[in-house]
């Protein structure tokens, strides 16, 4: 009955966590959900007002099919100013959050059984989207010496005639690595030399911590433009999940060809959510510095209290809002343990706390833990969780 496109995608393997802990919640018992991929901050004030004067003012009509010229104008700005990058209005597009704009880029670029590199641990949309597109997701193992970063040699090794594409999520979801500037400048290097575009997720930008310094793909010189696909998004940087506003920055062809898919899609993104990204993006910024400000203090809480349970490790995160914890030694200590899934359920089972098994993301053996919760639900989540680990083992 169903197409074999569609049969061949699985639904998000957090289903079955998620769904417990609904159904715990439900039975009135208290479940911590670490399992969130969202900031748990409300939108900024500012922002919901520019919304509010957008419905008043009756700018609720279709929209351009990419984007309003004025969002667009301010995307363009912000990549000048902070990237020093020049893209013109025509090379952007803003779509329904930066899923579908990564979704649409690959439908653009991608035909069948073309190949796309996926570094592991990978965001769990990535493969999906591409066997949606025709193509082939090709994983590439990546090293923990390396924060799980991809390096040149990982991809080089990878790369053959039918390789099309490569997908760089800087900073990580599910490892929060972020690439210095020369390890990214090689690996783009790598793939620009084998004429593959880079899909560059950067949706984490605004979101790093201590003296780490975030390096776009866009400052490494416009030698490499023509082979890069930018996307980002309002929703992790000013807490607007909701509002379904992310875009790309990529050559006109490939601007026009999302344009088009878009157009016969979904149309342009919700006009009232553009005019609230517009203020986002040109409104008052101490709001991002604030909300990055919590969420180090939340993530400078958890690393100490993970760093005290023996049986846990980790690579230390420096950006997004997650840690990816090493369990295996626990799954070859434990009877009851054979894999991830099984971690995770053994957890919110008996420890209260939802979590994402790794092979969520394409790695057994971990999980991630997200860190976009209050002090109060982080403290009461890590006493939970050390004391349910100790009794596995
Ligand atoms: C790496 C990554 N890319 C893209 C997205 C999707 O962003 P949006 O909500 O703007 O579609 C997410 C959301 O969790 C993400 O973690």
């Amino acid at each position: 009955m169903l197409s074999p496109k569609i049969e061949n995608i699985s639904t998000s393997g957090t289903m079955e966590v998620a769904a417990k802990t609904i159904e715990m919640q439900s039975e009135g018992i208290d479940v911590l959900n670490l399992c969130v991929g969202e900031p748990d901050l409300p939108t900024p004030n500012h922002i919901k007002q520019a919304a509010v004067e957008a419905i008043y003012s009756d700018k609720t009509k279709y929209t351009l099919n990419t984007g309003i010229k004025e969002l667009r104008t301010a995307i363009s700005e912000k990549f000048s100013i902070e990237y020093g990058t020049r893209y013109s209005i025509e090379e952007i597009i803003v779509s329904n959050g930066a899923k579908q704009a990564i979704y649409n880029a690959l439908q653009t670029i991608v035909k069948d059984g073309d190949e796309v590199l996926i570094p592991l641990p990978y965001y769990v949309s990535y493969p999906h989207m591409v066997k949606l597109a025709g193509g082939i997701p090709i994983f590439v193992e990546t090293k923990r010496e390396n924060s799980y970063k991809l390096t040149s040699e990982e991809l080089s090794s990878n790369i053959n005639p039918h390789t099309k594409a490569v997908v760089i999520c800087n900073p990580s979801n599910p490892t929060g690595a972020v690439f210095t500037k020369n390890e990214l400048l090689s690996v783009i290097k790598t793939a620009v030399e084998n004429n593959l575009i880079i899909i560059c997720d950067e949706i984490y930008e605004k979101l790093i911590y201590d003296s780490t310094i975030f390096t776009s793909v866009a400052e490494l010189g416009e030698k490499f433009k023509n082979h890069l696909i930018i996307v980002n998004g309002v929703s992790k940087t000013y807490a607007m999940t909701g509002w379904r506003i992310g875009y790309a920055l990529a050559p006109k062809k490939i601007v026009t060809g999302m344009s088009k898919l878009q157009s016969h899609s979904t149309s342009g993104a919700c006009s009232i959510s553009q005019y609230a990204s517009l203020e986002a993006l040109t409104g008052p910024q101490e709001v991002v510095e604030k909300q990055r400000k919590i969420f180090e203090d939340r993530r400078n809480l958890v690393y100490k209290a993970l760093t005290e349970i023996d049986s846990l490790s980790f690579v230390e995160p420096h950006g997004a809002f997650y840690f990816f914890v090493n369990i295996k030694s626990i799954i070859k200590k434990s009877k009851l343990i054979n894999n991830s899934k099984e971690f995770c359920i053994k957890l919110l089972n008996e420890g209260h706390v939802a979590t994402v098994p790794g092979s969520v993301f394409g790695m057994e053996g971990y999980l991630r833990i997200s860190y976009a919760k209050s002090m109060e639900e982080l403290i009461e989540a890590m006493r939970r969780i050390k004391k349910a680990v100790d009794s596995f083992i």
